[in-house]
Formats: C-alpha cells, sequence, structure tokens
C-alpha cells in the first residue's frame, strides 16, 4: 500500500536484460513499492516483451524517459562503469550490480563522478543483506569469538555449459574470482575486517578459457587474522554461499554445509548455520565443545536490497554498499589477479 510520503510505487528500469536482469525483473514483480517501466538492452527484447514493458536498444533513451525514478545495471561488468556515470550524468539513481568496476583505476574514475555530480549508486554485494550477515557481524563485534584468528571460505559448484555461451563469461572482466570470490572476500572485509595482504593461485585446467576456472587465495587482515579462501565454478561440491543459504532458490539448498568457519580465541561460527562453538569452563582441545545456534530469519537478500535500494533512490537511507566500499573489495580481487600472474605475495593496502 503506498504511503502518503511515497505516493507511487519506485518507476525502475532495468538495464540488461539476461540472467540478473531477469532475475530483478522478478523481485521488483514481487514487490509492492517498486514497478518495471522499461528494460534497455542492445540484443535482446524477450524479457521486455514477457513483462511488457517498453523496449530501448540504447540505455541512454531509458535514462531520459520521464517516467524512469532509478534504474538497476546488469550489463556485462566491462559495461558497469560507462553506465553508472551515465546513470550519474542524467540524475538517476542506480542499483549497480557487482563488481563495480573492472579495474581499481575505472572505479576511482567512478568514484570521483558520484562525488562531484551528487551520485546516488548502491552497488549489489548483496550478500551484506542477508540477516545471517548481519547477526554474524553482531557476535563478531560483541567478541562472542573473542579475538578473530583464522578464517576459511569455500565457494565450490559447477556452472552449466551455457552459461559460458555469453563470450564475456569466458573473457578478461569476468572468471570466477572477479564474478564469484568477490562475493566473498566482500563479506570477509563486512565480518572481520580490511584485507592487507593477498597471494593466489588460479587455473583455467577444467574449462580452457582465457579466464580462471579456480582459484585459491591466502589473505592477511588488519586486526592480524589470517584466512584461506577456494574457489571453482567446475566441481560438483556443496560448499558455497549459494548451497548453503536459500538465498535464491535456483541453487538446491543444502542444509547442512558450511560456506565459512570463522575461529577466534573464545569460539567459532560456522557459517551461514549460525552454529557457534565454545568451551564451557576449562578451554583447551581435550575439553568438549559446545555448541549453540544463534536464531536469525530466512534470506532473500535480493528482494532486501531492492527494498533497501528503493530507500536509496527515494533519499531515505545511505547505500550500503558505496562506490568507494566496492572498490575496496575490487582492488582486493585485482591484487589477487596481480598475485596469480606474478607468484608475489600482493600488498593491498599499507
Ligand atoms: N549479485 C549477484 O550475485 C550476481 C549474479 C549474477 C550476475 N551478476 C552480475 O550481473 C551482471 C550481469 O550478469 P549476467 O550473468 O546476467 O550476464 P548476462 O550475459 O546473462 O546478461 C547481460 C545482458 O546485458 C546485455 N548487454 C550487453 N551490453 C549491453 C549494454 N551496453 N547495455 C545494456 N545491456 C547490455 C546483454 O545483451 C545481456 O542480455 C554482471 O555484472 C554480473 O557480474 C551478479
Amino acid at each position: 500500500m503506498s504511503t502518503p510520503m511515497n505516493p507511487h510505487p519506485l518507476r525502475i528500469g532495468i538495464i540488461g536484460a539476461g540472467v540478473m536482469g531477469t532475475k530483478h525483473a522478478e523481485f521488483i514483480a514481487r514487490e509492492q513499492n517498486a514497478t518495471l517501466v522499461g528494460i534497455a538492452d542492445p540484443f535482446t527484447t524477450t524479457l521486455a516483451e514477457t513483462t511488457e514493458v517498453p523496449s530501448y536498444t540504447d540505455y541512454h533513451d531509458l535514462l531520459a524517459a520521464p517516467d524512469v525514478d532509478a534504474v538497476i545495471i546488469a550489463n556485462p561488468n566491462v559495461e558497469h562503469v560507462p553506465t553508472a556515470l551515465a546513470a550519474i550524468e542524467a540524475g538517476i539513481p542506480a542499483l549497480l550490480e557487482k563488481p563495480v568496476a573492472v579495474s581499481a583505476d575505472e572505479a576511482s574514475v567512478l568514484s570521483l563522478a558520484v562525488k562531484a555530480g551528487d551520485g546516488v549508486i548502491l552497488v549489489g554485494h548483496h550478500r551484506r543483506h542477508h540477516p545471517a550477515v548481519a547477526a554474524a557481524r553482531g557476535m563478531i563485534s560483541a567478541g562472542e569469538l573473542g579475538r578473530i584468528v583464522a578464517v576459511n571460505g569455500m565457494w565450490l559448484t559447477k556452472k552449466s555449459a551455457d552459461y559460458f555461451e555469453q563470450s564475456w563469461h569466458r573473457t578478461a572482466g569476468a572468471g570466477v574470482m572477479l564474478i564469484n570470490l568477490v562475493h566473498d572476500l566482500d563479506l570477509m572485509r563486512h565480518l572481520v575486517g580490511e584485507v592487507t595482504t593477498i597471494q593466489a593461485i588460479a587455473s583455467n585446467a577444467i574449462r580452457g578459457y582465457e579466464v580462471e576456472d579456480t582459484a585459491a587465495v591466502i589473505v592477511s587482515f588488519d586486526n592480524g587474522a589470517i584466512g584461506t579462501f577456494i574457489a571453482s565454478d567446475s566441481v560438483v561440491a556443496p560448499w558455497g554461499w549459494d548451497q548453503s543459504t536459500q538465498d535464491d532458490p535456483q541453487f538446491p539448498f543444502n542444509p547442512d554445509t558450511a560456506c565459512y568457519s570463522i575461529a577466534g580465541t573464545d569460539g567459532s561460527l560456522a557459517f551461514p548455520q549460525l552454529g557457534h562453538y565454545y568451551h564451557d569452563g576449562e578451554s583447551n582441545w581435550t575439553h568438549p565443545l559446545s555448541r549453540r545456534f544463534h536464531a536469525t530469519t530466512g534470506g532473500d537478500s535480493y528482494t532486501r536490497q531492492l527494498r533497501h535500494f528503493i530507500d536509496v533512490a527515494r533519499g531515505q537511507s545511505e547505500p550500503m554498499v558505496t562506490v568507494d566500499d566496492a572498490a575496496a573489495t575490487l582492488k582486493i580481487i585485482e591484487s589477487a589477479h596481480r598475485s596469480a600472474a606474478t607468484g608475489e605475495l600482493i600488498r593491498v593496502q599499507p
């Protein structure tokens, strides 16, 4: 139901009508405070036809349409910054899919434009909107695990062959680090702290494309914690955000596998189950571990992200993930690529 402050649902256009653009259209269709008003894609009109909204081949025309209040940018990664710059130029708030850019230099250009042009950009690191993330962050910052010492994360699954029929999924600007691991490392920044160094090994041995299908990284955090992460889009495995959170019904749920393990001096957390392991009384490895589960609600972080974006576009909230914030995550991935190419440990920040 509309309120006097918000007389009509936010009128949103989508730029890029592929897999993610189609999902965003579904989230908008379910949201009473938003309505889809147009779709821009130079290569397909299918989504505009099925949703019965105007179709644009050039997103500049969508941005200039009088009934567009905001846009969701879900085109290929290399198009993100030029498209977001056009949205700022047009004075249209944007939810920009991750990664914010394909290089730190490009992200800096967008950051400057946001500041110079009062741009309103929310970057689509949707996982940050998941209730289990807020709960884990609360437990960690309240000191329930003690000092965080070691973290481990996995994102291991098998993408379908037709995913790679889109040529941009096979070439520079894509790859499992920039498309998938970027989410995990963004969450680790959010939960544990800023990453100071990274060392990576990447492999394209299974799919044989220009970009990596598998990567392993070792990171250190500014608070002294260290972590390891492994990601692959070409294995059959149950470990990863998509299998363990029920965040997206497209991916079958695996209730018994954690995607992150976060270990501290006083206890550990299995995520997303929020199983908290600790010692009652004496604390050493000969003493049995106790476990309790932290209560939290279900996921659907895309819907929560959309609701947050509606508030941001209306000027009622600051973006939870800004361009600068997402650029800091991107810098980690960029450093990982450099490390994988040179074999060196890369200092991400002083
Ligand atoms: N948040 C997430 O978890 C998540 C998940 C998947 C994809 N993504 C991101 O969403 C974006 C899209 O990914 P996808 O998997 O949907 O890709 P996709 O290839 O399925 O879709 C991209 C669409 O953009 C269109 N396009 C190309 N150039 C364009 C332009 N100049 N203007 C408008 N449209 C253009 C293509 O025709 C295509 O329909 C990527 O940035 C990706 O990283 C995010």
